[in-house]
């Protein structure tokens, strides 16, 4: 396969944008039916499987590692909030079960139904693509699919619901970890945030990704407009960044934090929290 792709790179690159596009689609396309039908996980571009970028994976891992280095022996719990089809899921999972076999569980909280504001679903295609994926239940069938081929299944535990109604019902100071990466709407940031603090254990980490801009570091207020947008590009700066993210964080911290390509982490110590990307260092 990858002699091929070698043999056709200096083509493809000649080649008019919709077709490459077209062509690159269809390969995405046969190669999930292929991961389908061959007990294979899938993570490519079809139902915008990848969501974890790539500068962001390392100090994700480094986060983990360090939090468990901390709690040594014990078990570790694992909260993630917005699974998707799993990338998120199996890129935690995967790393502990090589880290600390069998001695931890990751809770999954999706509901896996439509959530795009109408603004979004007007302007934003990759938004557009989501929900169709969600609507038809495809995301979550290839969550389930990605699921049962990891061979991990029995370690991972899904509560498909809204958060706003399941996070309320698991246990509280029983998490070490908790990932927010659900709807990025700052009503729905600010409620997973609030919801997900007391069932973290104390010295627990409480992270999440896409905070690529800070409205205490730009030294202005995010604007209610903003706030109909998943995502969108700031005016002054061009910067794209999850306007809601920027603000529910900021109301919570009170100050600028360290983000990484987004991923940010709290540790909470003493009912505060903690920059612990800062600390880390
Ligand atoms: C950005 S995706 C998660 C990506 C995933 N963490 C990854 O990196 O592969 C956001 C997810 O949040 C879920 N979601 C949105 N609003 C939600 C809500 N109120 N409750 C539960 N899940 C929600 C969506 O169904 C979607 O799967």
């Amino acid at each position: 396969m990858n002699k091929i792709k070698h043999i056709l790179r200096p083509y493809a690159k000649r080649l008019p944008g919709p077709l490459k596009q077209f062509l690159w689609n269809s390969k995405e396309l046969l190669t999930y039916l292929y991961a389908l039908n061959n007990e294979q996980l899938y993570f490519g571009t079809h139902l915008c499987a990848n969501q974890l970028h790539p500068r962001r994976i390392s100090d994700m891992e480094q986060t983990i590692l360090r939090k468990l280095e901390e709690i040594k022996n014990r078990p570790f719990r694992l909260l993630e909030v917005g699974s998707w089809v799993g990338q998120s899921t199996f890129f935690w999972a995967q790393l502990l079960q090589r880290k600390i076999p069998d001695k931890w569980e990751i809770h999954c909280v999706d509901a896996w139904t439509s959530y795009a504001s109408t603004d979004d679903l007007k302007n934003e295609s990759r938004i557009k693509h989501m929900d169709k994926a969600l609507h038809n239940g495809r995301a979550y069938k290839l969550f389930l699919h990605n699921l049962k081929v990891s061979g991990l299944s029995d370690k991972i535990v899904v509560h498909r619901g809204r958060s706003e109604n399941i996070l309320p019902t698991l246990t509280n100071n029983y998490f070490d970890f908790a990932y927010i990466d659900g709807s990025h709407y700052y009503q729905d940031v600010k409620s997973d945030l609030a919801y997900s603090t007391p069932l973290l254990r104390e010295d627990g980490i409480l992270c999440g990704d896409d905070l690529e801009l800070q409205s205490l570091e730009l030294g202005e207020q995010i604007q209610a407009e903003w706030l109909k947008f998943d995502y969108l590009k700031h005016p002054k700066t061009g910067v794209y960044f999850h306007p809601g993210v920027s603000k529910a964080i900021g109301e919570l911290m009170q100050h600028p934090i360290s983000a990484s390509s987004g991923f940010w982490a709290l540790k909470k110590m003493q009912s505060n929290w903690v920059d612990y990307l800062s600390i880390n260092k």
